[in-house]
């Protein structure tokens, strides 16, 4: 059930809504709730929602470990007060200042609903995608024209309770208000933002992913090993975690799928073609199963996966 009481003070972001209640989703309302804001989440079944509460509830537990050792129960509860569920999108944003989707990634299925939600929701709530790969532009095209200047990315990184950074994503219709509320509620949530026009991978991805694929061309090529780049890298360039180690973490499965959908970019010229040619060795991976963590095996067995 949703509460009626009174919202956003003097246009500060008091009520959050999240859409999708999975890996992502879940991370971005307990962020938000940890944070002091009443948040609401919101998916498509009641099955989904309870997914994310117990992804919220085991995450929250290992917090209060650190942070309220002698009242874990309290410490959580306390929390999970100021998070609701909903399986009705048209309710879930009727009081919110701040939407932030984190839905399966389909341009369609994204655009159906911010399309319906720009007519549910106050005339001066922010709308967000936290899209990885997707035109941010092309999903605020779906509403109306004042709508656009409040609509912006708000990338957070995996998992969300641990990872610092948001990438906030300017588009050209973007207004400096609604950057400067979303940078202002991204601090309150203790993260650390950082700005990009809406371009392919935004920052972190944009450079990430063609480092990532030269790793695995330099194995093709019988350069080196998985495990001296591995090595190479952690101790010689000061990364936590080698190309190899990472790309078993992400899944080759998307690693592959981000580098396709920047050729169809790179045919559009908005990416360098040799940055994403395709890689015959990632290819044969995937169709073998050999997808990282998640199935065991990538360039390294489980038994050798970091924690
Ligand atoms: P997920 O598959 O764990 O969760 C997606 C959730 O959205 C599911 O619970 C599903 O039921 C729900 N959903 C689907 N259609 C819906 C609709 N119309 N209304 C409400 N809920 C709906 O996916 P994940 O990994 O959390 O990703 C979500 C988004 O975040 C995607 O856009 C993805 O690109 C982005 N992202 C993912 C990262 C990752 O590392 N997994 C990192 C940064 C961004």
């Amino acid at each position: 059930h949703l509460s009626t009481t009174p919202s956003a003070r003097e246009g500060k972001i008091e009520r959050l809504t999240v859409f999708g209640a999975g890996l992502m989703g879940a991370g971005i309302a307990q962020v938000g709730a940890q944070s002091g804001l009443k948040v609401v989440l919101s998916d498509v079944t009641d099955k989904a929602l309870e997914n994310g509460l117990n992804i919220i509830q085991k995450s929250l537990a290992r917090v209060a470990k650190k942070k309220s050792p002698d009242d874990i129960e309290g410490f959580t509860s306390k929390i999970l007060k100021n998070i609701e569920t909903t399986t009705d999108a048209g309710k879930a944003v009727e009081q919110s200042d701040l939407v932030i989707e984190a839905i399966i990634e389909s341009i369609k299925v994204k655009r159906d609903l911010f399309g319906f939600l720009d007519s549910k929701a106050k005339s001066d709530c922010i709308f967000a995608t936290n899209t990885s790969s997707l035109s941010v532009t092309e999903i605020a095209e779906s509403c109306s024209k004042e709508r656009q200047e409040k609509f912006a990315g708000l990338h957070f990184f995996n998992p969300v309770p641990a990872m610092k950074l948001v990438e906030i994503i300017r588009t050209s219709q973007t207004s400096t208000s609604t950057y400067e509320a979303l940078k202002e509620v991204t601090l309150r949530m203790n993260k650390s933002p950082v700005t990009c026009n809406d371009t392919p991978g935004f920052i972190v991805n944009r450079l990430l992913v063609p480092y990532l694929l030269e790793s695995i061309r330099m194995v093709e090529r019988g350069d080196a090993t998985p495990e001296d780049i591995d090595t190479a890298m952690e101790l010689g360039a000061g990364y936590p975690m080698g190309p190899f180690k990472l790309l078993d973490f992400v899944g080759l499965d998307t690693t592959s799928y981000i580098s396709q959908g920047w050729r169809d970019k790179a045919e559009a010229g908005q990416i360098s073609k040799e940055l994403v040619q395709p890689i015959e060795l990632l290819d044969k991976l995937v169709k073998e199963g050999k997808l990282g963590r998640k199935s065991g095996e990538g360039f390294y067995k489980v038994s050798h996966m970091i924690e």
